[in-house]
């Protein structure tokens, strides 16, 4: 009798327990929170374009689905957008330049790349009302109060400002108590972006100090001239002990300042590069074979599944172009490779690679864990021979 009561206490406990589970008691308060701040995709809506530069506009975006959201970001990240140009989609990485203080809209800085595909194609042809595909925000450039402490020094080259925008709103709507020393390099003085914002933000926050230098400068500039060097970056804060630095700019520049941020002694860990992009002309990267000739073109063989059924397609490849623009001018609009930050660092067009042999430029990281199992990230790949692509295996 004992034995049958202490099994029917047992069997309730245990349907107890298989009830509280069916529905967790957190499932709807977190699973709302990761789908907020995770969604994936974003659906956004262009409602305002101004014109900052002679090839740099500011789109200013709202959420298209009314009963959705825009997601939250950190101040200094950015998002995928993705347009169709001659039916052939793609996307680039551009950084946030609103506060993430508020989510009515985001705003977005593009400057036209020279040679470029999707920037023109953006600044040129992008009008009000409409509506592009996005990632959800993304990125490693951000405070992080554990590692970088309270001295920042944020170095930027041209359109490698817009995160620092955010940034800078964010600290001095927050009153976040740092010292920032913002060196920002530029052509001419019409290339200075958001000088109006800086200033004024310079002028409330006496510890947020701003730099111009202008490689270019018109006769009657009277600010710093020349390059981001050494001595000027010294001159400017002072001491590099306890600083923590940001770069942001294209390859170039990146290439320059981090000869001289080591010519300084700064350590690598108290250093963050952001470089979007690929390098304008990968036949000058180190490591790339100088015996090939750079009009070389090579077979490239993709399976990928649509509708469930397996598909293959061969086409030709540049060996100087990075294998994902390659891969969307075949694949028009058929399937999408998913993709954001374009530089290897997302892992998001992560592919499997059956056979063939790609050049990868070498500061860029890919996980240990995707080479040994045969995985590229064709956004920074150049095809170095013929080569076969799975998509269903990734
Ligand atoms: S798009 Fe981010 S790694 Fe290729």
């Amino acid at each position: 009798m004992e034995d049958i009561k202490k099994y029917q206490k047992a069997e309730k406990i245990k349907k107890q327990r298989e009830d509280l589970q069916t529905i967790p008691w957190y499932y709807d308060g977190l699973e709302n929170l990761c789908n907020r701040i995770h969604p994936g995709k974003q659906l956004l809506r262009v409602t305002d374009i101004k014109q900052l530069s002679s090839d740099t506009k500011l789109f200013r975006f709202i959420s298209a689905n009314p009963n959705k959201q825009l997601a939250p970001f950190r101040a200094g990240q950015y998002i995928g957008l993705t347009v169709e140009i001659n039916g052939a989609r793609s996307s680039r990485p551009f950084s946030i330049v609103s506060s993430p203080n508020q989510l009515s809209y985001y705003e977005l800085g593009v400057r036209i790349k020279e040679g470029g595909f999707v920037s023109p194609f953006i600044v040129n042809n992008l009008k009000v009302g409409d509506i592009l595909e996005a990632s959800e925000p993304l990125g490693n450039l951000y405070y992080n109060p554990l590692f970088h402490g309270k001295d920042l020094v944020f170095v930027a080259g041209g359109c490698g400002i817009t995160p620092f925008i955010s940034m800078l709103k964010d600290i001095s709507e927050r009153d976040i108590p740092l010292n920032i020393w913002l060196i920002f390099g530029c052509l001419t003085e019409k290339d200075i972006l958001f000088r109006e914002e800086l200033e004024d933000i310079q002028e409330r926050r006496p510890n947020i100090h701003v730099r111009y230098i202008l490689s270019e400068p018109d006769v009657d500039w009277k600010g710093e001239c020349g390059f981001i060097s050494r001595d000027k970056i010294l001159k400017e804060v002072g001491t590099i002990e306890k600083k923590y630095f940001y770069v942001v700019g294209n390859r170039a520049m990146y290439e320059y300042v981090k000869e001289e941020l080591s010519h300084l002694g700064i350590p690598q860990h108290r250093i963050y590069f952001e470089a979007f992009g690929v390098p304008d002309d990968v036949t000058k990267v180190i490591g790339w074979p100088s015996d090939l000739d750079s009009s070389n073109k090579f077979q490239i063989t993709l399976e990928y599944r649509q509708y469930s059924q397996k598909e293959k397609i061969k086409f030709e490849a540049m060996c100087t172009e990075p294998l994902l623009n390659s891969l969307e001018r075949a694949l028009k609009s058929k399937i999408t490779i998913e993709n954001a930050c374009r530089s290897g660092e997302c892992a998001l067009c992560r592919t499997k690679m059956i056979s063939g042999k790609v050049f990868v430029p070498p500061e860029v990281t890919v996980r240990e864990v995707d080479k040994s199992f045969g995985f590229i990230h064709p956004c920074v790949s150049y095809p170095l021979a013929d080569i076969h692509l799975d998509l269903t295996l990734t």
